[in-house]
């Protein structure tokens, strides 16, 4: 399917949309005037129902088909980030310390814009459900939303995502098949020791040797414990202790965080991080309590729902510019717990050479835009059409 011509029309439009998110940027779960917007755009469509406060303050939309084939989901996300901007644009942030540094802004318009060419002009075989979320950058938006019936309220049989990549060429897609992006956790290891004066060591459990043996022996868990095959990273990335010249502390923390492209791996990251911090610290007279918190599970495509949607962004964009087989990314994404439940596909779309995502001087690049509503629509109407 070439660009339709009433898509290109509404680039303006759409773009203004998109300006419009972008001076308003709104964190985790408080995208109030974003949820508003969104739904009020909605309404003005004639999308046949406007679901508002699933998963707190996300927002849904139903095109009605004919109820033939199968109902598939198109997710956006509509937060932003705490980043000071940095921009000289007349739509740069108004709300001083927040910025849309991950093109939110630009995936929710896009999915507006697809969804008022879908509400004119109709067709479709089945239901179409447009998914607008909340809290994707580390607030599990994306599950609140799962865990409010969203699937089974609306009977979404697929899902598909769709995220700018800055390096990416403008127009070009890539994705993979299985897991496009990593499980991300946090932990927290406190060190418990015996405190005492510097110059009379002997006397004393240092919390910082004992921190420093502890971070070292972290690191064997890629070298030795995980399969060379598989993927993972285990960054230390704070460490607190101490106050004082003179002083050896009695306490320690570490905090951090690990990446993975498995369960399983997952599973042996944690398991093996629990027995060094343990161990280590008793070897040295010391206690440690690792707290490993879970967050975004690995989020995996489907074989046949990445086939497809790439025959859809080829259709539009041609083959050669379709990466069918990217390497996986080790950044965690939300919309992993949505492809948890039901089957579906996370496409990149490229933003071309731009500063990267978030980075204070990150824009959306709104001359996609034709091509990603393009994308959207066409899937929308290709896979409604189809039983897959
Ligand atoms: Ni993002």
């Amino acid at each position: 399917m070439p660009i339709l011509n009433s898509i290109i029309d509404a680039h303006q439009e759409i773009t203004a949309w998109r300006r419009d998110f972008h001076a308003h940027p709104e964190l985790l779960y408080d995208v109030h005037r974003t949820a508003e917007k969104v739904a009020e755009q909605l309404e003005s469509f004639g999308v046949d129902e406007v679901v508002t406060g699933i998963g707190r303050t996300g927002v849904v939309g139903v095109i009605r088909g004919r109820g033939t084939g199968p109902t598939i989901g198109l997710r956006a996300d509509m937060d932003a980030l705490p980043i000071t901007e940095k921009s000289s644009a007349s739509y740069a942030s108004q709300n001083a310390g927040l910025m849309h540094a991950c093109g939110h802004d630009g995936h929710t318009a896009m999915l507006l814009g697809a969804a008022r060419y879908l509400a004119e002009n109709r067709g479709l075989d089945s239901d179409v459900v447009v998914i607008f979320q909340p809290a994707e950058e580390g607030g599990a938006g994306g599950l609140a939303m799962v865990e409010d019936g969203l699937f089974e309220r609306f009977g979404i049989d697929a899902v598909y995502g769709l995220h700018n990549l800055p390096g990416l060429p403008e127009g070009s897609f890539a994705t993979c098949s299985g897991a496009i992006m990593a499980s991300a956790d946090e932990f927290e290891i406190e060190i418990s020791a015996k405190g005492g004066h510097a110059a009379w060591p002997h006397n004393t459990v240092d919390p910082i040797l004992v921190a420093g043996q502890v971070i070292t022996a972290l690191q064997s868990i890629v070298a030795r414990n995980v399969d060379p095959l598989a993927s993972a990273v285990v960054s230390v990335t704070q460490m607190h202790s101490g106050s004082a010249y003179n002083v050896i502390p009695s306490e320690a923390t570490l905090r951090g965080t690990v990446r993975t492209l498995a369960p399983r791996t997952r599973d042996v990251v944690e398991e093996r991080m629990n027995e060094i911090v343990t161990h280590i610290a008793a070897g040295f007279g010391a206690t440690a309590k690792l707290n490993f918190r879970r967050g975004y599970p690995v989020t995996v495509n489907d074989p046949n729902q990445v086939a497809f949607a790439c025959d859809v962004a080829a259709s539009i964009v041609g083959e050669e510019k379709v990466e069918r087989f990217m390497t996986p990314m080790m950044g965690g994404e939300d919309f992993a717990f949505m492809l948890e439940r039901c089957p579906g596909s996370y496409l990149f779309i490229g933003n071309g050479d731009t500063s990267g995502l978030h980075t204070d001087e990150y824009d959306f690049n709104d001359s996609i835009i034709p091509i990603g509503v393009s994308y959207l629509v066409e899937l929308a109407r290709s896979a409604t059409s189809h039983r897959r």
